[in-house]
């Protein structure tokens, strides 16, 4: 009883602090580095770790996380921003629903106004070799740029070397690799153009 008074006083007292943002990214050299920046109004939801060497930018007004989308409680948003030189920008306004992982060996981008749905994997890397006595070595490396009001929906994987243009939409399911022009839905295996909006 008086433990959980004290859990919730402290609990408090962490959300109106900056120290709250110290607990949300933990682990993370980076943060002690000033390498992770973020504006005002971050809402968070959802357990959230920077867990990287590199530059987290994270823009106005963003939310991660949604507790009443699914699979909120036990899961976790992870940004990873992997080497000292990687980077993540996330614009103003970027709203994410649980259960996300941003991995950066190089650069990922991430436009204002853009929403992400659950389970949703960006990764500019392959992480591995394709030729088979590679497959412990890194792989090729590339960027990953998502557009000003891009909606991402739910179980989407966008691989390296993506472009998804401003105001389109990715259907839930599609695992995305290319290039794609703005105002367009994309979805599939491998993602292609659906329609026009
Ligand atoms: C893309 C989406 C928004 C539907 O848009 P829409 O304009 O109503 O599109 P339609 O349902 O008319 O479908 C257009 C075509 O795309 C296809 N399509 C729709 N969703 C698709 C998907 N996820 N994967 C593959 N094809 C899909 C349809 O079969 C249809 O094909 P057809 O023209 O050959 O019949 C919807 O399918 C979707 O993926 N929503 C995301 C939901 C979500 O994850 N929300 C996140 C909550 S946080």
């Amino acid at each position: 009883m008086v433990f959980n008074r004290f859990r919730i006083l402290l609990s408090t007292f962490i959300r109106r602090s900056n120290f709250f943002y110290l607990f949300l990214l933990p682990n993370c050299r980076a943060l002690f580095l000033n390498k992770i920046t973020f504006k005002k109004r971050l809402e968070i939801q959802q357990h959230t770790v920077c867990t990287g060497k590199g530059y987290v930018e994270i823009g106005y007004d963003c939310l991660f996380g949604y507790k009443i989308g699914g699979f909120n409680r036990r899961g976790s948003i992870e940004i990873q921003a992997r080497y000292d030189n990687s980077r993540i920008k996330i614009g103003d306004n970027v709203k994410t629903n649980n259960n996300i992982f941003l991995l950066a060996a190089n650069y990922i981008e991430i436009g204002d106004n853009s929403l992400i749905g659950q389970n949703v994997t960006v990764m500019d890397h392959e992480a591995h070799g394709i030729e088979p006595h590679n497959r412990n070595q890194l792989g090729e490396i590339g960027k990953v740029i998502i557009g000003l009001n891009v909606w991402i929906g739910n179980n989407v994987v966008i691989l390296k070397n993506s472009e998804i243009g401003d105001n389109s939409i990715v259907a839930t399911g599609a695992v995305v690799s290319g290039k794609f022009p703005p105002n367009v839905i994309i979805g599939g295996v491998p993602a292609k153009i659906l329609k026009s909006i």
